[in-house]
């Protein structure tokens, strides 16, 4: 009985991935998934190439380069915090991306469960510390409701690597396995809203919509809240389309997955040539 049920299950499963719709939507989703790991990958040697490098060399204040309340001197307690930030930006954006590699996980399900603690652990360091720098050191640019919608972004990183690790404490690994995307996407957030800023700039070859010196302006703001919402929402959209959708639902949104790759690939082209690469060389 139970035999016939798994072989069933796989049977359909089968099935269910060789049609045409199934295949258009897994293509879409490695084509995505490629893109973002580059360009996540591309950040992390700017993270190590500035702060990394700065940090070693004691250069500190190469920091306020890319940051206007970077390092302060004598703000020992924000030193430490932003400190702490940076280098856990570089931990979470690697191993981010290595978490959902199915290959990846299937060969080494060892790395997995440790890269996997490490995420999660990095995740609510790196928000705390955000919060610290947002509420408490203050940020010199920005506006109080950008402060609120990275807060949530914030808030929405704790709640989703929790969510994450208990339903991986109860091997429901279904369940899982979309809580860790949807985590995947939140903690992306601050990467995205770099990718779109430059997207936008590339766009409009000018800042249109904001002031570049304080930081304001209404497409920011909207950016501010739309660097976590629109990833979570094409994810739940994609999640529909596994799941639910007929042929014309999948295709279609494989074609709004490859659509959306190919925007987020220019602004990762915009943000690795106007913000990344001039201090990785
Ligand atoms: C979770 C993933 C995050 C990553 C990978 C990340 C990465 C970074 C990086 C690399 C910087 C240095 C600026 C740059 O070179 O671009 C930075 C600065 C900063 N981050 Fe984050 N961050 C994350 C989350 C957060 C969150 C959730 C908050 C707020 C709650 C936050 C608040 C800040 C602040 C206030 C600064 C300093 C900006 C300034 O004063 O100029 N970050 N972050």
């Amino acid at each position: 009985m139970l035999k016939s049920a798994i072989s069933s299950t796989i049977h359909s499963i089968k099935l269910n991935h060789s049609t045409p719709g199934d295949k258009s939507l897994a293509s879409s989703a490695i084509f995505w998934f490629s893109i973002a790991f580059i360009g996540h990958l591309i950040f992390v040697l700017y993270i190590v190439a500035l702060y990394g490098v700065s940090l070693f060399e004691g250069d500190f204040e190469r920091w306020n380069s890319m940051m206007p309340n970077g390092y302060t001197e004598g703000d020992i307690a924000g030193n430490i915090n932003i400190g702490l930030h940076v280098i856990l930006a570089a931990v979470i954006s690697l191993g981010g991306p290595l978490q959902i590699i199915p290959k990846l996980r299937a060969w080494v399900p060892r790395f997995h469960r440790w890269n996997g603690r490490v995420y999660i652990g990095t995740a609510v360091i790196i928000s705390l510390t955000g919060l610290y720098l947002t509420w408490i050191r203050g940020s010199a640019v920005g506006t109080f409701v950008m402060d609120i919608a990275i807060s949530i972004n914030a808030v929405l990183i704790i709640l989703f690597a929790i969510i994450a690790i208990r339903f991986a404490i109860a091997r429901n690994f279904t369940i899982h396995r979309k809580w860790a995307l949807r985590l995947f996407m939140v903690v992306s957030g601050v990467w995205f809203f770099r990718v779109g800023l430059m997207l936008w700039l590339l766009i409009h070859q000018r800042p249109v919509g904001f002031d570049p010196v304080t930081f304001q302006g209404p497409f920011l703001t909207v950016l501010t809240f739309a660097q976590y919402l629109l990833p979570l929402l094409f994810l739940e959209i994609y999640f529909w389309a596994q799941e639910r959708a007929g042929q014309t639902g999948k295709i279609g949104t494989a074609v709004l997955i490859a659509v959306l790759t190919i925007a987020m690939g220019a602004g990762i082209f915009g943000a690795t040539m106007g913000m990344w690469l001039p201090n990785i060389y």
